[in-house]
């Protein structure tokens, strides 16, 4: 194996994280705490929210976003309700919604964007129909905008999952913001990297409080203003343990929240660095017409760099690994691709709103390579040189 010239994910931590590090050492408190707080507050700055609650992954924000939306008193999601989705997303975007028992319709995505495919939003409603999730793949705004219009006009939860689009915009708002609860990931690959973690934020005091419930336990203690939803009674030893929603453990730790908080200073830079690699990526093969390279919708956070190789162009998607493997340049599919064509599939409840044939064209004929925040133009003119020989 040739030494990697080109990875899919690179370590973003220096001084800044080994000092974080160390003061969490230095403080002899390891679980959530103070440095969790800290950058909860300031991730919901960030985000101009009320309220942001960090678990130990993306896949466990969405679990908690799913969970807290069960038990909320009005008009909570319920086993049966249908939940609108894209086809194109990773696993644990659908995966509560299974273990809460709602029933998915998948719809199909654009494949210039490789977000969900808005003009078919009427089909996908139905009268059982109680949330949409949006999903911004790779970096790059979905139609936030008209995906919460359609939510405002039907009554339905928007949920928002930004894992993958962390520091993105559209119309000058960062997406994770349009949904009633945005989820983020800080896994090592991210926009920020906490080494594992996750995030979830929501002007909802209700959905806060029941995400930090369903974070610790079920129990009430860790529940801000719960004395409403949940009356204490008169004992305060029992009321110390006192459990009231199914709940789990889902805690980050200290060493997550202290590098987050580093990781979070460096964010608008990153970003910088990131889109400026963007646009010579867009100037190397925005005129290839063998490839679809993602059209920006609003401004991209970049990801990584996606491509779909056209059919008829002439090229397969195998004709391409061994250059790319002989190189040292990391590849792999488009998130999940088409996430019915996966066998899990057999557990869902579902259903496929007209055909997904852009997500499977994106699953059969799509790959993606990495972005970095640092330069990285020896990398994409390495890659056009391999290409063009093709
Ligand atoms: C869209 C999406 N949702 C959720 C997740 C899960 O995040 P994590 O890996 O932190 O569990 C990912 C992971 O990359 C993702 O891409």
């Amino acid at each position: 194996m040739p030494e990697m010239f080109w990875e899919l994910a690179a370590d973003t931590w220096g001084d800044e994280e080994r000092a974080a590090i160390n003061r969490v050492m230095d403080s002899g408190r390891y679980t959530i705490g103070p440095e969790i707080a800290a950058f909860e507050k300031a991730f919901a700055e960030y985000h101009g929210k009320r309220h942001a609650v960090m678990v130990n992954s993306g896949s466990s924000a969405n679990l908690a976003a799913v969970a807290a939306l069960t038990y909320k008193k009005d008009n909570p999601l319920q086993p049966g309700d249908e939940v609108i989705v894209p086809a194109v997303s990773w696993a644990t975007t659908y995966h509560p919604f299974q273990q809460y028992g709602m029933k998915l319709r998948f719809v199909d995505i654009e494949l210039e964007t490789l977000n969900i495919d808005t003009s078919q939003l009427d089909a996908a409603l139905t009268p059982k129909t109680k949330a949409i999730v949006a999903v911004s793949i790779l970096g790059n705004p979905a139609a936030l905008d008209v995906i919460r219009a359609f939510a405002d006009e039907h009554g339905l939860i928007m949920l928002e999952d930004n894992c993958e689009s962390l520091d993105a915009e559209l119309g000058g708002q960062k997406t994770g913001t349009f949904g009633d609860i945005g989820t983020f990931s800080f896994f090592f690959s991210h926009h920020i990297s906490t080494g594992e973690g996750g995030m979830l934020i929501t002007d909802d005091s209700e959905l806060d409080a029941l995400a930090r419930g369903v974070r610790a336990h079920g129990w009430v203690r860790d529940m801000p203003d719960s004395d409403s939803m949940f009356p204490p009674g008169e004992d305060s030893f029992a009321e110390a343990y006192r459990f009231v929603i199914p709940g789990y453990n889902l805690r980050p730790q200290e060493i997550n929240g202290a590098t987050g908080l580093a990781q979070l200073a460096k964010l608008p830079a990153m970003t910088v660095q990131r889109r400026k690699n963007l646009t010579l990526f867009q100037d190397a093969f925005g005129d290839d017409e063998r490839f679809l390279i993602q059209r920006e919708n609003g401004k991209s956070s970049s990801f990584c760099f996606p491509m779909v190789i056209k059919q008829g162009c002439g090229l397969e998607r195998a004709d391409l690994f061994g250059p790319l493997k002989d190189a040292g340049i990391g590849f792999r599919m488009i998130t999940g691709g088409n996430f019915p064509r996966h066998d899990v599939i057999k557990h869902f409840e579902y259903d496929i709103v007209g055909t997904l044939s852009n997500a499977d064209i994106a699953h059969d004929r799509g790959f993606f390579v990495g972005n970095h925040p640092f330069d990285l133009s020896e990398q994409i003119s390495r890659l056009r040189d391999i290409l063009n020989q093709l």
